[in-house]
Order: structure tokens, then sequence, then C-alpha cells
């Protein structure tokens, strides 16, 4: 028998080994390879290496698996397409475009050797401060949803795992590690997780990233509900779990809650943890058997074994995926007001451009931000398409850079050396000896990878600035720091900002009266952990002088705004404010003083406050964070080459207040826990009952066009699906594309619901003059809610009415259907 079994073994190699089997069934390699496995390997399997990559194990021949960051572009490896912003691709409304960019995003990552994309970004806007919104798709989990399948189906075409994240509930940046989302289970089935779902279901996503929050009291990489019941079970993911970037906390709680892939690396569960906890029977080995056996299986079934994915030598601008960061911009970005002075005539002799993000690559913050090959200012937009004579004025507010060579800095007590002494060390925590001293004259750094400071290591490095400020006016000074990643300032031995914690470039300023040739002490410390490093370091009394602004506006026939926030004001790891940066809402008072023909162009993950200056600017565009082509794509929109037609995916609201969220974001007892009291009532689901209206509801966007909405038919519901029809005409003068909107609710319920939901949605080209039939057709899940005590979706059967709108606030038809 034995010698038979070695024949065979000799002659069918590949029986042998099915993991080796090209025509074996993904299912079948993965289980063979992890029979195979040793107890040690499998652990060590569930554990990151080198930051980005699934380590590999070269007795099996099995790759290392590589990933990079999204959702924006492939961000790990050198210079790339720099698509716009997630939530600017929601307001696109447009599912083909979102595949097309999950498309360009696969051949992106393919170029770069990378197996597993980090994106799509699914969470829900919630309030208009999260650093991330501009990272995800909006406040409505069916738009989210659907815009989300096509990236991902897009992405994985190409031969590559997408993972949605972060599952779930990141709703705020602030605390983001420590605060709890707390909410009941109807309003998460409801809003928080449908767009998770339907990635999982429809998307067929390969992985799905765990989020840093706590959800209901449990962090989210060993809350056993929300990924063994939820994901894994309900769903029957069968992919890669894997958590946020240092977000799982305990080993065996992790491994147990369901968490199948620690990243970066294996800090908790690693051979230490978790082989005892095998050996002693509180941790089955079935348990470990299953995390592996799905890493394994999305590596099968992707051909990640069977193919090489090598990294190309030379990587250069893709025309296409260019055109589709194109095609997006123009697509999502969302004109909001035009006192008819949109789109501007050609005739218009001379435009002044003002403000800091017109000359500037304008992205979010944090493991998004992607470096272009090239990319289109609103400048160059503006310069190329209008034919005018463009005055620049960039510094109308200045920045703390502005201020840093001037800040009264000196080596020592007494000194008249300018500058302060910086001490490097290599590591994190300005241990030992420092390995580097020098005085620096400008302490204002913006290094890309690694400090040009000889001897000290570019990443896991640790830097302490000393010196004194001794001003030569009294005042009240700003003390402005930038840093990337953690910074803490101490003003005569007193801490007065405190950043010391893994973040993206942020800017925080302490205001301190200082008296004139008096000494203080400064001692700024900064670490940078690993990526990109910056810190900078000012002390300035401000002068605002907008006098530059207000000249060139009142020689202009237009002026164009270009505020609004960047990467370092909005981004991951921290909120923004809801008001626009400093003293840009006092520019456009002045600039619109001089002129009134003024447009602002704006770049915002999402809402500002508007009420001081909305009224005094004749038009606004927002153009979020519009990736490389977004200066060229906002330039043809103002001057009507190119017709708007993004919608909002989110509620505006005229003050923070008005939102229903206002009272439960910012951890408002101290305890660490945020409780989402609105329940249902997110955005448009609160507005549409309220008496309290948004300043722009979800879902509206001007055109330069007019669409008429007629002969709405809805069908008997049939086999459990409804057919909807409705007709749509261009009637204005310009060619354009309509967002059309389909609303479900049911007045009559045994429970409370929404007074609408988004339940389907659809993009129509249309020539001037031209109309079109829209069909779309719901299923059964369009009329459905969580029923909490069955624990399941389902819905009452009765009458439903449907809506069509132009946007959740303007509904053009109506109708109703029974649905049995
Ligand atoms: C982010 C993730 C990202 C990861 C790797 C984390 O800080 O939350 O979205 O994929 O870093 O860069």
């Amino acid at each position: 028998m034995r010698l038979l079994l070695a024949v065979l073994l000799a002659t069918f190699p590949l029986y042998a080994q099915k993991y080796k089997d090209p025509k074996a069934s993904a299912e079948d390699r993965a289980r063979d390879l992890l029979s195979r496995m040793t107890l040690e390997e499998k652990i060590d399997y569930m554990g990151g290496h080198n930051d980005f990559y699934i380590r590999g194990i070269e007795r099996f021949g099995l790759p290392e698996i590589k990933m990079t960051d999204g959702p924006v572009g492939t961000r790990n490896y050198g210079k790339t397409t720099a698509y716009p912003a997630s939530i600017l691709t929601a307001a696109t409304w447009d599912v083909n475009l979102a595949r097309d960019l999950g498309v360009a995003l696969g051949k992106d990552a393919r170029e770069r050797g990378v197996h597993i994309l980090l994106a799509p970004g699914v969470n829900i806007y919630r309030a208009p401060m999260n650093g991330r919104n501009f990272e995800y798709m909006g406040e409505d989990p069916c738009l989210a949803g659907k815009m989300a399948v096509g990236y991902i189906k897009g992405v994985q075409s190409q031969g590559v795992v997408a993972t949605v994240k972060h599952f779930a509930a990141n709703n705020q940046e602030w605390d983001r590690n420590n605060v709890s989302s707390d909410m009941d289970e109807r309003t998460l089935r409801e809003i928080y997780l449908p767009a998770f779902k339907m990635a999982v279901e429809e998307g067929k996503v390969g992985a799905v990233m765990n989020s840093y929050n706590l959800i209901n009291g449990e962090h989210a990489t060993q809350n056993a509900h929300l990924n063994s019941d939820i994901l894994k079970g309900e769903w029957q993911f069968d992919g890669i779990l894997m958590s946020d970037w240092v977000a799982t906390y305990d080993g065996i709680a992790a491994a147990k809650g369901g968490l199948d892939l620690e990243m970066p690396s294996a800090k908790f569960m690693n051979r230490e943890t978790l082989l005892p906890a095998v050996r002693n029977g509180s941790l089955s080995e079935k348990v470990i058997d299953d995390h592996v056996l799905r890493i394994l299986r999305i590596i099968f079934r992707f051909g990640f074994y069977d193919h090489v994915y090598a990294m190309a030598s030379e990587r250069n601008e893709n025309p296409q995926n260019s055109n589709v960061a194109l095609e997006l911009a123009r697509g999502g970005m969302v004109l909001l007001k035009n006192d008819g002075i949109l789109p501007l005539k050609k005739s218009i002799r001379n435009i002044a451009v003002i403000g800091p993000n017109a000359d500037s690559f304008v992205s979010g913050g944090g493991s998004s931000i992607t470096n272009p090959f090239r990319y289109e200012t609103l400048l160059d937009g503006i310069k190329k398409i209008s034919g005018a004579n463009v005055t620049f004025v960039k510094n109308a507010v200045p920045t703390m850079e502005s201020y840093v060579a001037t800040s009264p800095f000196y080596v020592a007590k007494g000194s008249k050396t300018r500058g302060l002494r910086a001490d490097y060390f290599n590591n994190q925590k300005l241990e030992g000896k420092p390995v580097a001293t020098v005085t620096d004259a400008v302490p204002n750094h913006d290094w890309n990878e690694s400090p040009d400071v000889a001897g000290v290591d570019p990443d896991h490095f640790s830097m302490r600035y000393t010196g004194i400020v001794r001003p030569d006016k009294s005042g009240l000074y700003k003390f402005a720091v930038r840093g990337d990643d953690g910074f803490r300032l101490f003003v005569n031995g007193e801490k007065v900002i405190d950043e010391w914690g893994d973040h993206a470039t942020l800017t925080r300023v302490k205001e301190i009266p200082l008296e004139a040739h008096k000494e203080y002490e400064v001692k700024l410390e900064f670490y940078e952990n690993a990526g990109e490093a910056s810190i900078g370091f000012a002390v300035y009394l401000e002068q605002i002088d907008f006098t530059e602004a207000r000249e060139a506006a009142k020689a202009a026939d237009v002026v164009i705004l270009s505020l609004g926030f960047d990467s370092s004001s909005e981004g991951e790891g921290f909120d923004r404010s809801f008001e626009l940066p400093e003293h840009q809402s006092t520019l456009i008072e002045k600039v619109t003083q001089e002129n009134h023909n003024t447009v602002l162009v704006l770049n915002a993950g999402g809402n500002v406050r508007m009420q001081d200056w909305l009224p005094k600017i004749k038009g606004l565009l927002h153009a979020w964070f519009p990736g490389q082509e977004g200066g060229t794509a906002a330039a043809e929109i103002l001057f009507g080459k190119v017709n708007p037609s993004g919608k909002l995916p989110a509620s505006f609201e005229k003050e923070w207040t008005d939102n229903p969220v206002h009272g439960s974001y910012y951890d408002p007892d101290g305890d660490k826990r945020v409780t989402y009291t609105e329940k249902l009532d997110v955005g448009y689901r609160y507005y549409n009952k309220s008496d309290v209206k948004p300043q722009f509801a979800f879902g509206f966007g001007l055109s330069y066009t007019t669409f008429k909405y007629s002969d709405l038919k809805i069908g008997k519901a049939k086999n459990g699906l409804v057919n909807i029809s409705y007709t749509i005409a261009n009637t204005g003068n310009f060619d354009g594309a309509e967002i059309s909107q389909v609303y479900v609710s049911q007045p009559k319920s045994p429970v409370q619901r929404p007074k609408k939901e988004l339940k389907a949605f659809a993009k129509t080209f249309l020539r001037k003059g031209e109309k079109q039939t829209v069909s779309v057709t719901l299923d059964q899940t369009a009329f459905e809610y969580y029923k909490a005590a069955g624990k399941k979706f389902g819905y009452d059967p009765g009458t439903f009415e449907i809506k069509i709108g132009a946007s959740s606030a303007d509904i053009r038809l109506e109708g109703s259907v029974v649905f049995p």
C-alpha cells in the first residue's frame, strides 16, 4: 500500500500537493495548504509584516501579499494618478464611473505589484467635521452601497482584492481610538451597515477592514457580534477581515472575535499569546484554521499563487486613468449657487483669482494622500480656458509658514543667534544621546520620506527643539505648530499644545500674551513613526492685511475665490472645524465689498458654515478635493464648457446646531461613549420630517439647463419586483446630465419609518431638447426595515409611496404601489 502511494505521488505530484494544482478549486487548494501548515506557521500567518504585507512562506511557494492604500490613488509606491476624493465620486451618482475608477485603480495596483487595495471607504457622513468624510461616500446607505459595489467590481476585475473599510461606524476622527459609537440594533442595520452588506453580497469584496473606534463598547477588532454573527454569519463573507493599522488590543479576544489578520504586524495575535491558549484548550485550533483559511482562499481565488505580481520597472502616467480622474471631477463637482453669473462669459477681460488653494494640488490628508505624476491647478485651468488677464493673489490669508522665518527665536538666553537648537534621536521617545544636533534658523520642514539631517533614520525618529522666544513688541502672540506625527509644545515649562500621537499633518495654535524683550523658554518635542514627516513652528503677532486681495478684486471684472481646506487642515486623525479655516470668511467679506461678481470654488470633504458669506457671493461651486484634474474640470464648469451635474451626497445644514447629531457628537459626558441619539434620523431622514431645513438638501445640485419630469408609471408588484418608469426632458439651452432619485416610504406602518428613503437613482445625459424614459426596478429590500424583535429585515405588506425627486427636497412625481 505504502509503495503504491509513493508511486502515485511520484507519478501525479500535483494530486499529492493539491494546493499547487491550478485546476483544483481555490477552496480545495486553500484547505490542502492549510492542512500542511504547522500551528506555529498558522499563527505567524495571522500577523502582517513590513507595514503593508502578508508574509510569504517559502516552503509552500506562497508569495508575499502586497497592499497599498486607497481610496483615491495607489498611495504607497511613489507617484501615481490622484483621483478625486470619494465623496466627489459619490456626488457623481454615476455607478459606471465608480466602476471605471475601480478599474483604473486596479490597473495602477497591478503596475505596482499590489495584490490588495485598501479601499473603498463607506462610513456614513454624520457630521461635517469628521476628518475622513472626504474618504467616504456620504450620508445615505443606498448611495454609498451602490457606488461602492461599482468601485469594488472595477478593482477586482483587474485581479486585485478590494477592502471595504472601516467596519464599522467610524463617523468621527476625534478621539477615534477610544470612542465607542453606540447605537441600537435597528440604527446599526439600517444606516451604518447596509453599504458594507452590499459590498459583501453584491460586490463580492475580498477583504474588509475593521475600524479604530469601538462599537457599543467593544473594539471593532474583537466585536464578535459584528464580525462573526453579522459579517461572516448572516452575510456569509468568506474573505479576509483585517484590522486597521494598530487597532488590535487583545490577541485572544481578537482571534475569538473574528479578526483574521492583524495589521501591520503581529503585536497581539502572535505565538506568545495564542500558542498557550490553543495548548490549554481555551482557544480552539479550528478558530485559527478558519482565519488562515480565509487568507489562503483569497490568495488562490484571485490567482496570487499562480501569477507573479511584479512592480513595473517604470511607472508612467496612464492617459486613460487620467481621463477617469477628469471625468469624475467633471461629474462630481456640485454647483450650489448661481445668481446668473455662471457660466462666465468668454468676453470677460480681467479675472482676479484669490486664495491659497488656487495654485496647489488640493487633497485631504492622511493615509489616502496621493503623490500625483502631474496635476492641473485651478489657476492653470482658468488661464487655459478663459483667455482673460488673470491676476493671482495667493497669500490673501497668511499661513503660519509665512511667519516662521521672522519668529523671534534665539538659541539660548541672552544669545543673539537666531533659531532653535534641534536634537535628533533614532527612536521615537527622545531616548539616549542625540545622534545629531543642529541649529535650525528656520524651523519648518516638510520631509517627504526622510529627514535631511545626517545620521538620522528615515523612520521612527524623534527631535527636540529648545531655545528662547524674545519678542521686540508686547502683544497677544500666536504659537503655531504643524506636524506629522506627534508633537507637544512647552512654554516656560508648561505644556501648551499636546498632539502626542500618530497622525497626518495638522496645525495647532495657542495664543499667549508676551512682553517686549522678556525671554520665554520654549521646548517643542516631535516624533515620526512612519511615512511622511513634517514639523513647523512659528511665533508671531498676526498682521492681516487684505489690501492686495481688495485691490485685485476692485480691478477685476470677476473674482474667483479658491478657499477651503487642504491636507493639513482636513484629514485622517483629527476633526476639522465647521467654519472655514481662519480668516477666510473675513476675506470673502472684504473681497465682495469690492466686487459683487464673486464666485467661490470651495474645497472641503463636506459642508462648511456659509451663513455669513453665502448671500454676498454670486456663485458657489463645491469642488470637494478634486484630484489631479480638478483645476481643469472646475474651470470647464465655470466657463460653461462642461455643464455641472453633481448632486450633494449629504445634507448641508445652515448651522451645526441644526444637525440632529449636534448634541451627541463630541463624547458629551467625557465617558468615551457617543450615543447616536438621532437613531435613523441622519441627514435628510431628519430634515424631511422637521421644521428645520438645511441650506442645501441631500441630492441637490444646479445645472445650466432645466429638466422636466413626467409620465410616472408604476407597475404592479410581481414576483417581488416593482417596475417603475418616468420620462426626463432637457428643456433648457445646454446639454447636460440629470440625477433623478427614487424615494420610498410607507406612511401607514406599525413602526416609525423615515418619510422617505432613497432606494434607486439614475444619471441620464440629455442633449438640449432631448428626452428619455428612465426605468428602475425595486426589489423587496426597497420596502424592508430591520425588525428588531425577529432580528431580521422584513416588510409589512401594504401601500408604499414612490417619489421621484430632483433632490430629497424637490419631488417632481409621486405615485404608490401595493406591495403584498
Ligand atoms: C487608516 C487606514 C489605512 C491604514 C494603512 C490607517 O491609519 O485608517 O484606512 O488603510 O492606515 O495606511
